[in-house]
């Protein structure tokens, strides 16, 4: 058996690797020498065509997942016989080296190595020497590149769980301090019934729950391993994909070899996971902003978290919950654009798949960054304007269905009730009153059901402490919710 043959044992470039990072530019001078692949190939590539296909710019970012799965692949090979103990320690120590010399700023290869996983080849080839040359035998880039982007994304799915775990808490604290804070509730952005504060940002938290438990369920379908299939389908050395599968922890291994290689079902799962993330944190972020308004001035946005306009000396904007929703239109954009990549693929790898990339790290460095952001606005950079937000709740006609409801719970049919009150709405807003600004007189000769006890019944506190239906915003009910938030937390 010959391992002189792989094809980046034919490349010719003026530097292995470089000792710095380059910039694209600089890369793109580094293909000096043109490239070969295999004895196949009579002609050099096309320095433009090489940088096209070159994806080191950006799959640089898997770079300690590859030599990771690599390390995996070398005991497995060592492990089955297929090379010696000792080669396979050579391996072993000569990845490490690699991982050791990026961490230290010392590994930074250029456009000529076309992709992170030549490059981490042709290096160890370098430090170990020939044996390096045998790292690749019952493998392809193909099996490769999917092992390295599911340990990437495993990764990531935990540190955005964990993320995410705590922006719950902080909609927690402050939920926990607003129980009997009220604020107008809306439908159609019309005042509709006012409810907790607390209740308010429960409903954030439940978003968020299912997102959490969303993207546990991808990491489930994430950690899945395809390391072993081959370029399409397997190989025939006598491989144990079991036993790399359990060097790298993945729960599973993909059962069907084309599968295993072509499919991106799992970082469409997690778009998907993101870009619900996203638009629950977007629709946040505009309440924030109406809230932060002069119209609304529910609530004030501190200095530390806030920008000033290069014009107008008076403005304070709020630029991070800006942000957050104009990158929502990014991620799911991400999400789109893999959906449209994947839907016409014949089976089994095409280079297509090398698109998913940027796609999925993009994703991930946004989510994070707005989760962070957002984080940091509700904790320290916002500030409900309680006072305000009693006013708000004081001043209009949201306690209207709660005459009906007075009205129906003494045998007076709704729909009738209804129809009674919004005539009174009708003559109160324009004598410019207040359905609490009618006297008892009145009151009673509209309906004979209404009695002293309505006042009550209209006063806002009241309106809200009476929707002790299950999941509803009376006082008692959050409360409980409240609890049981805090106890499916600290659930892991
Ligand atoms: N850079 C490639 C990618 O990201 C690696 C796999 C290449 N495989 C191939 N058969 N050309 O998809």
């Amino acid at each position: 058996m010959g391992f002189g043959n792989w094809a980046g044992s034919r490349l010719h470039v003026s530097r292995a690797y470089c000792l710095r990072k380059l910039s694209w530019d600089e890369c793109e001078e580094s293909v000096t020498e043109q490239k070969t692949w295999s004895q196949r190939f009579e002609s050099a590539i096309v320095p433009a065509i090489a940088r096209f296909n070159a994806s080191i710019g950006f799959d640089i970012e898997l770079i300690e997942y590859d030599i990771t799965g690599s390390v995996a692949h070398a005991k497995m090979l060592a492990h089955t016989g297929i090379i010696s103990a000792e080669e396979g320690e050579q391996l072993v120590a000569g990845l490490e080296q690699i991982r050791q010399e990026y961490r230290e700023g010392q590994f930074n290869p250029g456009i000529e190595a076309e992709d992170v996983h030549f490059a981490v080849e042709r290096r160890l080839t370098e430090i170990v020497g020939d044996v390096g040359k045998k790292l690749h035998t019952a493998r392809s880039r193909n099996d490769q590149v999917g092992t390295d982007t599911r340990l990437y994304l495993r990764d990531r799915i935990e540190q955005i769980r964990a993320q995410v775990r705590e922006f719950q808490g902080i909609l927690l604290d402050i939920a926990e301090s607003n129980v009997e804070t009220l604020i107008p509730g809306y439908t159609h952005l019309q005042r509709a019934q006012p409810v907790s504060l607390a209740h308010h940002l429960l409903a954030y938290f439940e978003m968020l729950q299912r997102d959490w438990e969303r993207l546990g369920e991808t990491y489930q379908r994430t950690n899945i391993s395809p390391l072993g299939c081959g370029a399409l389908a397997g190989t025939t050395f006598p491989i144990d994909r079991h036993y790399t599968a359990s060097l790298l922890n993945f729960g599973g291994v993909y059962a069907n070899s084309l599968d295993g290689v072509s499919d991106r079902d799992f970082a469409i799962e997690f778009l998907c996971a993101a870009s619900l993330i996203m638009v629950h944190l977007s629709r946040l972020a505009e309440e924030i902003i109406l809230w932060a308004s002069e119209e609304f001035s529910f609530v004030t946005l501190s200095d530390s978290c806030a920008t000033g306009s290069s014009i107008m000396p008076q403005k304070k904007n709020p630029d991070v919950p800006e942000l957050v929703r104009g990158k929502t239109g990014r991620v799911c954009g991400h999400l789109q654009a893999m959906l449209m990549l994947m839907k016409g693929l014949p089976l089994a790898y095409n280079k297509d798949l090398q698109e998913d990339k940027e796609a999925l790290f993009d994703t991930v460095k946004t989510v994070k960054a707005c989760l962070e952001a957002m984080s940091i606005l509700l904790r320290e950079g916002m500030e409900f304007r309680t006072q305000r937000l009693a006013a708000a709740v004081e001043s209009d006609f949201s306690n209207a269905t709660d005459v009906a409801d007075y009205l129906a719970s003494r045998g007076v049919p709704f729909r009738e009730a209804y129809n009674l009150v919004g005539k009174v709405v009708k003559t109160c807003l324009a004598g410019g009153k207040l359905l609490k600004d009618l006297s008892l007189q009145e009151w009673q000769e509209l309906h004979p059901a209404f009695e002293k006890d309505i006042y009550e019944a209209l006063a806002p506190r009241q309106v809200v402490a009476a929707r002790n239906s299950y999941g509803g915003t009376g006082f008692v009910r959050v409360r409980q919710a409240l609890k049981d938030a805090h106890y499916r937390l600290s659930q892991n």
